[in-house]
């Protein structure tokens, strides 16, 4: 029998990751997870996934060092690389706390799989590397051929914005010159359910604050989203199909913040909900035809919504348990400097 196919899943233990690795074992693939603290208790997830037990191999590895990334690639035809920090409060040393991981990270990722030749990978960038261009025609959907200007966000200080670009950018040429096949994903804000119960991450967070409520002032954006499975079935959609190419935003549904409270609020209209929002100047309108077109059919916004919450029931999120506040994370925040 012939042996299944081998990848490799760079941070696996993360909201978008844990999700694909659960996917590619339902797939039959054998997986490598990489992840820096096996003993971190949200990885006990992997281990725990149908499949795992005979097709998951965990490895240590981080992106900084290429040799654990080597090690972990070893074997693989493929590699999905989610691992970037997505922080939630203000930045106080982009280069470490971003630039490093981001930049210096993917730039290690595409230099390993050089090395133990690797014949595709698929790097998850952002939405905020493809919607912050201040030249980009008023009115013009943004597709993929919208990259978000480096200048513009160094002059606004938006780190995580800056550090996706140019990594992503990077990926993109380091594949042409070096024969690799490189695939980038541009998704919207990642909502639906996690895998664990044990730490909820920095998207998730955004839901949980709009249904608990808490001290910040929500300001009320318009930007894209996505479902968590949803990108997990496009990452492994574009692996396999051989004419994936280039970059792909995606994203299924972009709406206010305030429309958002509105949907939620006719669906689970038992919860408190945050009412500190003002109104800002900050629409982004894509498109995800490209991906589309490639076959991926993502479910219902309402859909998502209602897994969403019925996660954060289970896990205990809804309930004050320890007192503290909830916090909203810092992108979506009005009285950012706090
Ligand atoms: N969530 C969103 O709304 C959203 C939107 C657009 C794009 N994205 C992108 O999607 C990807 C996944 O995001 P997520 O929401 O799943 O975030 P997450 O749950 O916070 O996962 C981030 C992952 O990165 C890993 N990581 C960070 N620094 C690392 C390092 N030095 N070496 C190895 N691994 C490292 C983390 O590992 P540890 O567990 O060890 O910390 C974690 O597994 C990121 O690239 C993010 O930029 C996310």
């Amino acid at each position: 029998m012939a042996s299944p196919p081998r990848v490799c899943v760079v941070g696996g233990g993360g909201f978008v990751a844990s999700w694909l690795v659960k996917l590619l074992l339902s797939r039959g693939f054998a997986v490598h997870a990489t992840v820096r603290d096996p003993r971190d208790p949200k990885n006990a997830i992997l281990t725990q996934l149908d499949g795992a037990s005979g097709n998951l191999r965990l490895f240590k590895a981080d992106v900084l060092d290429c040799g654990t990334l080597a090690a972990a690639f070893a074997g693989c035809e493929g590699v999905f690389h989610p691992a970037t920090p997505v922080p939630g409060d203000k930045i106080v040393n982009p280069e470490k706390e971003l630039m490093d991981p981001t930049v210096k990270g993917t730039k290690n990722v595409l230099e390993a799989c050089s090395a133990t030749n690797v014949q595709k990978l698929i790097v998850v960038s952002s939405v905020a590397a493809s919607c912050f261009d201040p030249n980009w025609p008023e009115g013009k959907l943004k597709d993929e051929s919208c990259w978000t200007d480096k200048e513009f966000c160094k002059d606004t200080q938006n780190w995580y914005s800056l550090a996706k670009t140019e990594a992503e950018e990077m990926a993109l040429e380091y594949g042409k010159k070096n024969g690799l096949h490189v695939v980038t994903f541009c998704p919207g804000l990642v909502v639906g359910p996690l895998l664990q119960h044990v730490a909820v991450n920095t998207s998730s967070k955004v839901l949980l604050y709009i249904i608990k409520g808490g001290p910040d002032t929500l300001s009320n954006k318009f930007w894209p989203l996505v479902d968590v499975r949803d990108l997990a079935d496009a990452m492994l959609l574009a692996y396999e199909k051989s004419e994936s190419s280039g970059r792909y935003i995606c994203s299924l549904d972009q709406m206010d913040i305030k429309d958002l409270v509105s949907l939620m609020k006719s669906m689970f209209p038992n919860y408190n909900y945050t009412d500190k929002m003002v109104d800002v100047d900050y629409k982004v309108y894509t498109t995800s035809d490209k991906l589309k077109n490639l076959g991926w059919q993502p479910r219902k916004l309402e859909e998502t919504l209602a897994d969403s919450v019925e996660y954060f029931e289970k896990a205990g999120l809804l309930q004050d348990a320890d007192g503290k506040p909830c916090r909203l994370p810092y992108f979506y925040r009005v009285n950012a400097e706090e």
